[in-house]
């Protein structure tokens, strides 16, 4: 049995239903606070087999319950607070869930005697680019407590690794984005900061803003790398293939190598709704690199991952979303 925890929230939901297709059993680790009960509810519709544990990784207890009751193999840890800005103004909150949380879920993993895990990081922890496209050996110096947070676990899992034999994959993410094709889940934050449900959300007639478009890049808007979450969900099953296969730890970067701007990205969305959407510039955001995108090669030949997606078909699926789900939002 594989434990997912997050798996309530955007990405691991989406992992889960990745997981559930391969003929994985599903233990879901999740306390609610931003993963959501109707998520589980349609996982379960899907699968009725999925275990699921309301729990936080603060508590000990509750993650102990969890191994005394299911026989785990392995586990892929989504859990996690992910607001760069909320991390600015509550580092105490970001390190205690993030890293000291994880550090109690490793000690539990270590006192049963599992010794896998997928963990999900991050682009954050790189900061500032130095060059880009990005590779895994970019320096990792964080820019604020939510890159830190994970970049704390990345080194703590490699002790562990000397320490214990823990074997984990870390895997770091660009920029999230779509939903599942059938639209039976999807991107559910609250509040939502995102870019591409931001500019859904202003469809309606409301106003998309744009943070700033005087950085040094082609039109003056910020460029990211935008990979797809079924994608990226694809991605952590060949992990943990990669995990069974060869019982080593390594790092791998997911997303597209293609960097879009703010602007390339509203003129895509404009185009696949078939609709002009409001837009103005305002000030920039703090601490927004200009450019990040990936160099994703490690993960195209070591894990034999492809991202089949485009922009354009993320952002289809969270309007199908958006639109289908709009009680919920
Ligand atoms: N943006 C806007 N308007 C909006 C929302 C976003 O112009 O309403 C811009 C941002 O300024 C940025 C780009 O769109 O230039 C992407 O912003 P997102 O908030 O969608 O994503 P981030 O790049 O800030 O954050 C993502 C992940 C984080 C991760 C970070 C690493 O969501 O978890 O990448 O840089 F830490």
């Amino acid at each position: 049995m594989i434990l997912v925890t997050g798996g309530a929230g955007y990405i691991g939901s989406h992992t889960v239903i990745n997981l559930i297709n391969a003929g994985y059993k599903i233990c879901i680790f999740d306390n609610l606070e931003n993963g959501h009960i109707e998520t589980i509810n349609v996982l379960k519709s899907i699968e009725n087999d999925i275990e699921f544990v309301k729990g936080d990784l603060r508590n000990t207890e509750d993650i102990e319950k969890v191994f005394r009751q299911f026989k785990i193999d392995a586990v892929i840890h989504f859990a996690a607070y992910a607001l760069v800005g909320e991390s600015v103004e509550n580092p105490s909150k970001y390190y205690r869930n993030n890293t000291f949380g994880t550090l109690n879920l490793l000690d539990v993993m270590i006192k049963y005697n599992v010794k896998k895990i997928v963990f999900s990081s991050t682009c954050a922890t790189y900061g500032e680019p130095a060059y880009t496209p990005i590779d895994e050996n970019h320096v990792q110096k964080p820019i604020n407590p939510y890159g830190a947070s994970k970049l704390m676990v990345e080194r703590i899992l490699d002790d562990f690794d000397k320490a214990y034999g823990l074997k984990s994959i870390k895997l770091r993410y660009f920029n999230v984005a779509g939903c599942d094709e059938k639209g039976r889940i999807g991107e559910w934050h609250n509040p939502e900061t995102h870019l591409i449900p931001n500019i859904l959300k202003a469809a309606d007639g409301k106003v998309f803003k744009i943070f700033g478009n005087d950085y040094n890049t082609p039109d003056g808007t910020c460029i990211r790398d935008y990979v797809n979450v079924e994608d990226l969900a694809q991605a952590h099953r060949l992990a943990l293939i990669y995990l069974e296969n060869e019982n080593k730890s390594d790092v791998f970067n997911l997303g597209t190598e293609k960097g879009d701007s703010v602007k390339y990205v509203f003129e895509t969305c404009e185009k696949v709704l078939n609709k002009k959407i409001n837009v103005e510039i305002v000030e920039r955001r703090p601490g927004d690199p200009a450019i990040l995108y990936a160099n994703s090669k490690k993960a195209q030949t070591v894990l034999n991952w492809h991202t089949e997606r485009t922009l354009a078909d993320s952002i289809s699926t969270a309007y199908k979303w958006e639109v289908s789900n709009v009680q919920y939002i």
